[in-house]
């Protein structure tokens, strides 16, 4: 996802350098170029070789160092970042960076850098709290660098409050919303639905079905990363929800029904991935349902088709439905486009090798109304994009 992208990590001196080894590794594991800067103070937390070993680059640490290639390393590194990250960013480095004072081979090269910068403020809370600090936090925005609130939780001093870096996972997704794809949904407010319904029988049983919103929160990740603004409308789901999505967890049919019409009027794109319960049982009973000797029939009655009413009041919104079917799929997928007004559908055989529910891959065919096309077997996330893809050609 990263190939042919520079990342420039920035360490100061703080416990949570070590954690920074994690980080590069992730980069590296999506075939990022990683180059490593310290401060000298960081050396004391962790040794550059556990950098020099990930990244196959030498790790900088003084301006002054004579033992490499002659050009103006800190200028040349500034120049070919795609982003650059500070993390841990120590109080004393912010300090410098906010007043312009460049002394050592990391703030140089942020000084020489005009790619995006990423500061992680990391330290004790009453460091973190003072209004020196927070003020330098706030020149640095001014100047546009972007600052990560630093999460809350037990510190290296034994405190508990804010300061302490957020772990590198999540370090990881900051950096891959700003350089992975192009930014080619910027400015487009997308809506995914995903995962399962629930339908209450009485206060323990539902009716549900096998969706695990694997699908729908893979969408929503690559239209968050290619820069569209999104909304996630989910069922009850055990994965986690992607970053940077606007979440709105739901549980029954009517519920979504209610969640998606309230965004709809401002939506561009909709992506209904959501396996939606086409009936709920009649009355939901306030008490638990005793067992008899008797056996037991419950009375059924239709939800409302949430596509199919937003296909009835489409104005500007490109529509796109998801069908799964385990016979004459082609058949059902494009009856389906005709009668709830849609602009494709994605249709996936239930019975196919690799697709459909709870699997990491997908073998889709998409379906407008005058084109046609199986794609390979391929994992959610790259369906996800070949979906968007095909959305976009569309729009
Ligand atoms: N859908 C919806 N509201 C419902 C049911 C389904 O919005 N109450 C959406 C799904 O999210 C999906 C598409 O409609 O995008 C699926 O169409 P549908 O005809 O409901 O598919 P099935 O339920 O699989 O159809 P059938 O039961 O007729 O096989």
């Amino acid at each position: 996802m990263l190939k042919g992208k520079t990342v420039v990590l920035g360490v100061t001196g703080s416990i949570a350098a070590y954690k920074i080894a994690s980080l590069a590794s992730m980069l590296i594991k999506q075939h990022a170029d990683v180059h490593v800067i310290m401060t000298q103070n960081a050396t004391n937390f962790i040794h550059p070789t556990a950098f020099e070993t990930l990244t196959r680059h030498k790790c900088l640490v003084d301006t002054f160092d004579r033992d490499f290639q002659f050009n103006v390393k800190h200028v040349s590194l500034a120049q070919q970042a795609d982003v650059m990250m500070i993390a841990p960013a120590s109080a004393n480095v912010i300090g410098k960076l906010a007043h312009g004072i460049a002394d050592d081979m990391l703030t140089t090269t942020a000084m020489a850098c005009k790619a995006p910068m990423l500061i992680v403020p990391t330290m004790n809370t009453n460091m973190y709290e003072n209004p020196i600090l927070q003020d330098n936090l706030k020149v640095l925005a001014s100047y546009g660098k972007k600052i990560i609130e630093p999460a809350s939780g037990m510190l290296a001093c034994r405190d508990v409050g804010k300061g302490k870096m957020p772990e590198p996972e999540v370090l990881f997704q900051h950096i891959l919303r700003v350089i992975a794809f192009d930014k080619d949904l910027a400015g487009k407010k997308v809506l995914v639905t995903a995962g399962p319904t629930q339908e209450a029988i009485d206060p323990v049983r539902y009716i549900t079905n096998h969706s695990t919103g694997k699908m729908g929160y893979a969408i929503a990740e690559n239209a968050m990363l290619r820069g569209a603004d999104v909304t996630l409308v989910t069922g009850p789901c055990a994965v986690e929800p992607p970053m940077f999505v606007k979440v709105k967890p739901v549980i029954s049919a009517q519920d979504m029904y209610e969640a998606v019409t309230e965004e709809y009027d401002q939506t561009d794109i909709v992506i209904m991935t959501a396996a939606v319960a086409d009936y709920r049982p009649a009355q939901v009973s306030t008490e638990k349902v005793k067992k008899q000797d008797s056996d037991l029939s419950i009375p059924l009655v239709r939800t409302k088709d949430i596509l199919a009413t937003l296909g009835a009041s489409k104005t500007h919104q490109f529509l796109c439905g998801f069908s799964m079917e385990t016979q004459n799929m082609l058949e059902n997928s494009r009856a389906k486009i005709a009668k709830k007004n849609l602009d494709m559908i994605v249709a996936n055989n239930l019975k196919v090798a690799g697709a459909g529910f709870g699997t990491d891959t997908n073998v889709i065919t998409l379906i407008t109304k005058d084109f046609e096309k199986e794609l390979p077997l391929m994992s959610k996330k790259e369906a996800a994009g070949c979906i968007l893809n095909a959305i976009l050609e569309r729009m």
